[in-house]
C-alpha cells in the first residue's frame, strides 16, 4: 500500500532532506586519504544529534551504525570501519535522517584523493543515471519509465545495473511501497500520482551486475571484484514536477 503524503508532510520531509544534504556537504569536505569511515559515522551521529535529529539506520533491523559506508567493490550496506581510506578508493556513504518523525534517505559516492579515470566515469554515469530517473518522475508516468531511463543509459555506457536492491517509498518508515527498480521496461508498473515520495538509488557496476553477500549478512559486493557506485535522492511527486527533498544545491552550509 502506497502512503500518499500531504503538502505539509512533504514540507516536513523536506526539512529532514535539507539536513541530510548538509551532512553530505560536510562529508565532502572531510573525505581524504587517512580518514576512516568509522570517524565519518561518528561525525554524522553527532551532527544529527546537534540538529535535533537522529540516524534512523542505527538499530534498524539490528544495523549498528548511523551510516552505510561501501568501499570500492562493496555495492551497499558496508559497515563503517576504523581502517583508513586510501588514495584512489571510492566510498558510498548512505544514511537516513529522522527529523521530528519524518525521514529522508540519500547516498553519495566520494572519490578519495586521486581516483582512476574509469572510477571517475563510473561516478559520473551513476550520478547522471539518478538524474535521468528523477526527470521521469512526473505525474502520469509509471515506475517503469524511471527504471528504463536509468538502465538504458547505464548499459549504453557499458556499465551494469544491480538487480538485488531497489528504490523504495519512504515517509515515517524507511521502506514503504512502491519498489523502484533501476532496470525495467517503460510504461510498466505503478502509475505516479501526486504525493508519492520515494527514493531512486541506482547501484551501478563496472563489470557484472551480480553480487555476493558478506558473512556479516549485510554487505553486498560485486561478484567480479570490480567497482560499484551509488547515488540516491528522496523524491516527492508533485503537480509542479519532482522535488528533490535531499538536494544539496539548496541546503545551507
Ligand atoms: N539507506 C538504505 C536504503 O537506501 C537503507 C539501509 S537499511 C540499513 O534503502 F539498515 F542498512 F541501514
Ligand atoms: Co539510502
Amino acid at each position: 500500500m502506497i502512503i500518499i503524503k500531504t503538502e505539509q508532510e512533504i514540507e516536513m520531509m523536506k526539512e529532514a532532506g535539507k539536513l541530510l544534504a548538509s551532512v553530505h556537504k560536510e562529508i565532502a569536505k572531510m573525505i581524504r586519504p587517512g580518514i576512516s569511515t568509522y570517524e565519518i559515522d561518528q561525525f554524522v551521529e553527532e551532527y544529527l544529534k546537534k540538529h535535533n535529529a537522529t540516524a534512523e539506520q542505527k538499530g534498524y533491523m539490528g544495523y549498528e551504525y548511523a551510516t552505510c559506508a561501501s568501499i570500492n567493490d562493496e555495492i551497499c550496506h558496508g559497515f563503517p570501519r576504523r581502517e583508513p581510506l586510501k588514495d584512489g578508493d571510492i566510498v558510498g556513504i548512505d544514511m537516513v535522517v529522522n527529523l521530528d518523525g519524518w525521514l529522508a534517505d540519500s547516498a553519495w559516492t566520494y572519490g578519495v584523493g586521486n581516483i582512476s579515470q574509469e572510477a571517475q566515469r563510473l561516478l559520473d554515469v551513476t550520478k547522471k543515471s539518478l538524474y535521468l530517473g528523477i526527470e521521469q518522475s512526473v505525474i502520469g508516468n509509471r515506475i517503469g519509465d524511471i527504471s528504463h531511463a536509468i538502465q538504458s543509459y547505464v548499459e549504453a555506457e557499458g556499465f551494469s545495473v544491480v538487480r538485488d536492491f531497489v528504490g523504495h517509498g519512504i515517509g515515517k518508515n524507511i521502506h514503504e511501497d512502491p519498489q523502484v527498480p533501476h532496470f525495467g521496461r517503460p510504461g510498466r508498473g505503478q502509475r505516479l500520482i501526486e504525493g508519492m515520495v520515494f527514493t531512486i538509488e541506482p547501484m551501478i557496476n563496472i563489470g557484472e551486475y551480480g553480487c555476493t553477500m558478506d558473512d556479516n549478512k549485510w554487505t553486498a559486493r560485486t561478484i567480479d571484484g570490480q567497482l560499484s557506485a551509488q547515488y540516491e535522492h528522496t523524491i516527492a511527486i508533485t503537480k509542479d514536477g519532482p522535488i528533490i527533498l535531499t538536494d544539496q544545491e539548496d541546503s545551507q552550509e
